[in-house]
């Protein structure tokens, strides 16, 4: 399917790896011209020379770093098509342990860093070419999982957002969407395979092929296979999808809504 995106300005937030990466690397091979960012200066250039994005380092949790890359883009840029937004996860945890600083740290990662970044390229996005958003959530928001009630609470707040969202946007021509992923190979179940590993004695292939025993589709998805849901909420041929969180989990959510 040609996705239609061809020549499109697209900045992909969280993309020096995982499934941000992924989804970068699907839209620059759609003909989109790519802008990269994430923490990691060296990684991030090294990621973007691969398939010939731009980089822009911003640690995206913080207000000034975000203030620099929306100005960085607003100097080198007529206008924004797309806007993608790949950065949160969660962090492993009974509720006693979180600590105030844990859940305000938590909140900046899922939820602040992305109501920050859209709000600053919304000038960028209004001068767009039918703008488009897409954020993640997670599959969590449907289907809370044990020892992650820190991200299942944001994931959660994050339908809300991106409803909310999308429907005081949508009247200027700007369409938000979001992709839950569900369990997805990226760094950060490796390094949570690696943790749970080292804490059970037993190896992170056993860890992953035990956490994918409960998922329908009997496996954990790739950061590509979520990646075709973003790309495709990306592009113009979901023009009439507004305000969804459309889960990618192979069934684990099982839940009616
Ligand atoms: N993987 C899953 O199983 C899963 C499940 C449900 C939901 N999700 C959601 O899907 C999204 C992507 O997850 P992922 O698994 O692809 O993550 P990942 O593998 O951990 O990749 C995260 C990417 O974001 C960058 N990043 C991290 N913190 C950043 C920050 N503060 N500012 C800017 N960039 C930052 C990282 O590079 P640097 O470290 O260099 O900044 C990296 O490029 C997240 O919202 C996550 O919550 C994932």
């Amino acid at each position: 399917m040609d996705l239609g995106i061809k020549g499109d300005l697209a900045l992909v937030v969280g993309a020096s790896d995982g499934i941000g990466l992924a989804t970068a690397k699907l839209l620059a091979a759609e003909g989109a011209a790519v802008t990269i960012a994430s923490r990691d200066a060296a990684a991030l250039a090294a990621r973007a020379a691969e398939f010939g994005a731009e980089a822009m380092p911003c640690d995206a949790t913080d207000a000034a770093a975000t203030a620099a890359l929306v100005a960085g883009w607003e100097a080198k840029h007529p206008r924004l098509d797309i806007l993608v937004m790949a950065v949160g996860g969660s962090q492993r945890s009974s509720f006693e342990a979180l600590t105030d600083a844990d859940w305000q740290r938590n909140w900046e990662f899922n939820i602040l860093a992305t109501v920050r970044l859209v709000r600053d390229l919304l000038p960028a996005l209004r001068r767009g070419h039918s703008p488009r958003v897409v954020l993640f959530g997670a599959a969590s928001a449907r289907m809370p999982y044990a020892e992650q009630i820190v991200s299942n609470v944001h994931k959660a707040g994050h339908v809300a957002l991106v409803k909310t969202l999308s429907a005081e946007l949508i009247g200027e021509g700007i369409r938000v969407n979001a992709v839950q992923p569900g369990r997805t190979v990226t760094r950060l179940w490796t390094q949570r395979a690696a943790k749970l590993a080292a804490e059970e004695g037993s190896t992170p292939e056993a860890v992953l092929a035990r956490f994918a025993q409960d998922i329908p589709l009997g496996r954990f998805a790739s950061a590509e296979e979520v990646a075709d849901v973003a790309g495709f909420l990306c592009s113009p041929r979901s023009a009439y999808v507004v305000g969804q969180s459309i889960a990618v989990d192979g069934g684990i959510t099982r839940g009616l809504l």
